[in-house]
């Protein structure tokens, strides 16, 4: 992994206005509650330790998409009292993140006062990564920490342009995120297996083909599998399946057999026929699947396979549930390998790093994400570290001289 400056390189900064880039694109409900502080809670370190240290911590953020104006609902004024309450720390705020407004705020700060600038994408510049705008952001700091991995794969202004401007650091969930990744996927201990499921192989097909290249097995859950199953010519039934991507799913099997990647497909599903809770379901063979009838999870045997893999695994990567697991009982294989995963790991037998959009709910339902080495809070800068992509607001952070 290159080297990163980190909030250990950063000494003396006390009374130094650092602005820390962070993720607070939290979940709100309609009555204006956060209802999942996990990022919150993960920028609490960095923001507390810096401001320990006596600097003025001013926050930039994004919340939503704006759209490059003022949006009231998407005000980062409505998140103040959820991170207040997470920091144990009053916070301030001010409401442009450039401007007299901001400049005023910082200002009136004391040492180790916290300061929380609008929302970035209330201004264009923020996403096209405006020289000026980043000037204007640069202005108000001395030192810039980059906290948000999961805006990291956005070359925005306040992620990537500003580490152009002032001397640029990782914040504590930065470092620890890339030194999960590192051990997930940049340098692994063998064997490793990667598990993707979800709906679709069209948004993960970039990702399936970096994995069969990088790992020892590829598991194939969700949806996903149908397209990999009816590829092969079996009849899925009324199972969601792309089969316009029949020849991408064959190819990427080619591709695995090429890397010595065993690909892992179910051999047995549990199948309904409507996609609702608690619908009447059975246990078929995946060569079985009723004409009439879906896949809505993984089967018995499909289950036993997985945890096998994961059972000789020391590394496991992880995107995806195995099955539509917000509808009981078709969380069940999600479940169980979550389980499993979790059970490995505590017994210090296996590293385990999760991460993207339904990932982190789906461990949650199973109990079994605390028990994870890692599970990451990113989405979109998850899949594409998984993809090997590069990410822009990581590239900057690296150590040069
Ligand atoms: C996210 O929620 O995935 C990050 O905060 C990035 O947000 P974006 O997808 O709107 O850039
Ligand atoms: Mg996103």
């Amino acid at each position: 992994m290159p080297a990163f400056k980190t909030l250990d390189d950063l000494t003396d900064i006390a009374a130094k206005r650092v602005l820390v880039r962070v993720d607070l694109n939290v979940p709100v409900a309609a009555d204006g509650k956060v209802t999942d502080a996990t990022r919150i809670e993960r920028v609490a370190p960095t923001i507390l330790e810096l401001s320990k240290k006596g600097a003025k911590v001013i926050l930039l953020a994004h919340f939503g998409r704006p759209k490059g104006e003022p949006v009231a609902d998407m005000s980062l004024s409505l998140i103040v009292s959820a991170v207040n309450q997470v920091l144990g720390h009053k916070i301030l705020f001010a409401s442009d993140c450039i401007g007299p407004e901001a400049q005023q705020a910082i200002a009136g700060m004391k040492n180790g006062d916290i300061l929380l600038l609008e929302n970035t994408r209330f201004h264009k510049g923020e996403e096209k990564n405006d020289p000026g705008f980043t000037e204007a952001l640069a202005k108000n700091g001395d030192i810039f920490v980059n906290d948000a991995f999961s805006a990291a794969h956005r070359a925005h202004a306040s992620t990537e342009g500003l580490a152009h401007h002032l001397p640029a650091y990782a914040g504590r969930t930065m470092q620890e995120e890339l030194e999960a990744l590192e051990k997930g996927l940049g340098n692994p201990a063998r064997p490793v297996v990667a598990i993707v499921g979800g709906a679709k192989v069209s948004t993960k097909i970039d990702l399936l083909q970096n994995l069969v290249k990088r790992v020892d097995a590829l598991v194939i859950g969700g949806g996903m599998a149908n397209t990999f199953i009816a590829a092969q010519g079996i009849d899925v039934g009324k199972s969601l399946c792309e089969h316009d991507l029949a020849d991408t799913a064959r190819k990427i099997m080619a591709e695995a057999e090429a890397s010595n990647c065993a690909i892992v497909l179910p051999v047995d599903g549990v199948v309904a026929r409507e996609f609702k809770a608690g619908a009447a379901n059975e246990v078929v063979d995946i060569d079985k699947i009723p004409a009439d009838a879906m896949m809505l999870d993984v089967g018995p045997k499909s289950v036993a396979a997985v945890n096998d893999w994961i059972s000789k695994a020391s590394t496991l990567v992880w995107n995806g549930p195995l099955g539509a697991f917000e509808i009981a009982p078709f969380d069940k294989a999600t479940v169980a390998a979550a389980k499993h995963a979790a059970e490995q790991t505590k017994a210090g037998k296996l590293t385990s790093v999760a991460g993207g959009g339904d990932t982190v709910a789906a461990l949650n339902h199973a109990g079994a994400a605390d028990d994870f080495s890692y599970v990451s809070t990113a989405g979109g800068a998850f899949l594409e570290w998984m993809e090997g992509k590069y990410l822009p607001g990581v590239s900057v952070l690296i150590k040069t001289a």
